[in-house]
């Protein structure tokens, strides 16, 4: 097989002052560049929208970073008419040369790592280490699919005497990739190319926060030779696009990553028999998280602390992996909960172009000024640990401190909501059998993790914690392509795995021939 070959890419080394001049060298070169124009593509074509959307940096509200075009309702028809165009010549190209794009693709992302992370730095506020984490992702999801597909490409044979038995695999034909901001890169790359690689033609609707680093991957896309409408980059607002990309006759799979709420609008269109559709669309829906993780009393407190900071506050909470909720058994809870506090309140917080800090902004104001309703409903329900307020310290950007919510009623609204920021609940549990009861009680079933030195409750934890990744003794963010296929179920996803053997399979049609011999 192929995908034996594959290995993942290394991050940088950043103890190396050369990398870390790197970086800094990154950073200004893209300071540079601030305040461009960024047009839609439409079959190879850059195309001015019907507005602009202001790329804006989370930790310095008043710098522009770029103007983005926002595509109208009929750019999104042109687009896909484009796709459809492109359709017929790229589904005759072979897997192999379609697989050597993807390969293309990442070596020119190896090439500029250090401007991809600085873009990543200014538009979305994340730190350099996990942006840099991202470009190695990015990186697998192009060289695994292409790994992935070569092995595809073969016929499965299923002969007996007078007849031959064929299965293969199609393309689907159009596809439609959605993506959220906070893995601006590699969930984007992951999308667009596991549907590149399987022979389908792509709108590429990035979210608005993230417009720029998504016109960065267009570019390459190009520099790396793929044919002219084969890629889309399709920029603009969600609601104003979304309903004419999803609800087009001529679009067969719709590719998402983003929040429940939209994920599930996005399952209800496409499935709407009122179009001219003429199947039913595939749907492929990566949605949110409200992710636990359970400390045992005989976990090792050093590991679960630590776990659980940098599972909770990495990033600012902004990921669908973090950790919302820790459960902690009544025997180690006062301790575990000391050292966590202790933990929590060292924290530093501050602009991602500095090293030092922990974690930087939320990403909008919008998002600053829901989070900041959920701590006040904290305040009302639960004890406050941990309350750090940097309004005055940080005034600039969107800066939420660390918070820490002890639910001492049995139940809080900060417990069924995913806040995607900073802030954390804690629970005490009297036995493993209630913290794994208080952990399955969410709608979604996306991350989980325990801490535990018995090899017994690690086994039921293996059998009855409902997520789609469980982690053993662990943080729960940070899955890696290959070694942990990423995605849930419930209400956090339709139960794909991307980076995972079976994700490229829904971008294409099962066909079997038999032929009477
Ligand atoms: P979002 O749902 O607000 O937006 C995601 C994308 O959907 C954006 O491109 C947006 O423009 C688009 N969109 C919005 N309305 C639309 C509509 N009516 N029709 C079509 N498209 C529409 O999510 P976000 O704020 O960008 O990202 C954060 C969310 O993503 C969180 O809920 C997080 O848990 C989730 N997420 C999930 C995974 C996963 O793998 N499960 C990974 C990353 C993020
Ligand atoms: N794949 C990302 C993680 O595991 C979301 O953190």
């Amino acid at each position: 097989l192929n995908v034996t070959k594959f290995q993942n890419e290394p991050n940088t080394d950043f103890s190396r002052k050369k990398y870390r001049d790197d970086i800094k060298q990154a950073l200004k070169d893209v300071e540079e560049l601030f305040g461009q124009d960024y047009p839609l593509n439409i079959d190879g074509k850059a195309q001015d929208g019907r507005a602009h959307i202001v790329s804006r940096c989370p930790f310095d509200k008043e710098l522009k970073l770029g103007a983005v075009a926002a595509a109208s309702p009929e750019q999104a028809e042109q687009a896909i008419a484009a796709c459809l165009r492109a359709s017929t010549q790229w589904k005759k190209v072979p897997v192999d040369h379609r697989a050597e794009y993807l390969d293309l693709i990442a070596a020119e992302m190896r090439s500029r790592r250090f401007e991809l992370i600085a873009w990543m730095v200014y538009e979305t506020g994340k730190p350099w280490v996990e942006a840099d984490a991202e470009v190695s992702e990015a990186i697998d999801f192009c060289r695994y699919y292409a790994l992935a597909m070569r092995d595809l490409d073969a016929e499965l044979r299923c002969d007996y005497p007078s007849e031959e038995n064929a299965l293969f695999y199609r393309p689907r034909g159009v596809a439609v990739v959605i993506s959220p901001w906070n893995f601006p890169l590699a969930i984007l790359t992951g999308m667009v190319t596991a549907a590149l690689v399987t022979g389908n033609t792509v709108v590429m609707k990035p979210a608005e926060e993230s417009s720029i680093i998504a016109f960065k991957l267009m570019e390459i896309a190009r520099d790396a030779g793929l044919p002219t409408g084969v890629l889309n980059y399709l920029p603009g607002i969600g609601e104003e696009i979304g309903p004419t990309l999803v609800g087009s006759p001529d679009v067969d799979i719709i590719a998402f990553t983003g929040s429940r709420e939209v994920g599930l609008e996005i399952n209800r269109q496409a499935a709407n028999p009122e179009s001219q559709q003429n199947g039913v669309k595939k749907v492929i829906a990566e949605m949110g998280g409200k992710n636990a993780i359970i400390i045992d009393d005989d976990a090792d407190l050093d590991d679960a602390v630590h776990g659980v900071v940098s599972s909770t506050f990495g990033f600012a909470g902004q990921k669908c992996s973090a950790c919302s909720r820790v459960i902690v058994l009544k025997n180690v809870y006062d301790t575990f909960l000391e050292r966590l506090t202790g933990a929590i309140e060292s924290l530093k917080v501050g602009p991602a172009t500095d090293p030092g800090a922990d974690f930087g902004p939320v990403i909008s104001q919008e998002a600053y000024d829901r989070i900041q309703d959920f701590i006040e409903i904290g305040h009302e329900e639960c004890a406050a640990i941990v309350n750090v307020d940097l309004s005055e310290e940080l005034p600039n950007g969107y800066f939420i401190g660390p918070h820490l919510f002890e639910v001492q009623e049995e139940h809080s609204r900060i417990l069924d909501a995913e806040i995607f920021g900073p802030v954390l609940a804690i629970q005490k549990a009297k036995d493993l059998d209630q913290a794994l009861q208080i952990a399955n009680e969410s709608d979604y079933a996306l991350t989980g993790g325990i801490y535990s030195r018995s090899p017994k409750n690690l086994e039921r934890a293996r059998n009855e914690f409902l997520v789609g990744n469980l982690y053993l003794n662990r943080g729960i963010t940070g899955a890696i392509v290959q070694r942990h296929p990423f995605g849930g179920f419930r209400m956090s996803g339709i139960g794909t795995k991307a980076g995972g053997p079976d994700y490229l399979q829904q971008f294409m049609l099962p066909i079997s021939v038999t032929e009477n011999t």
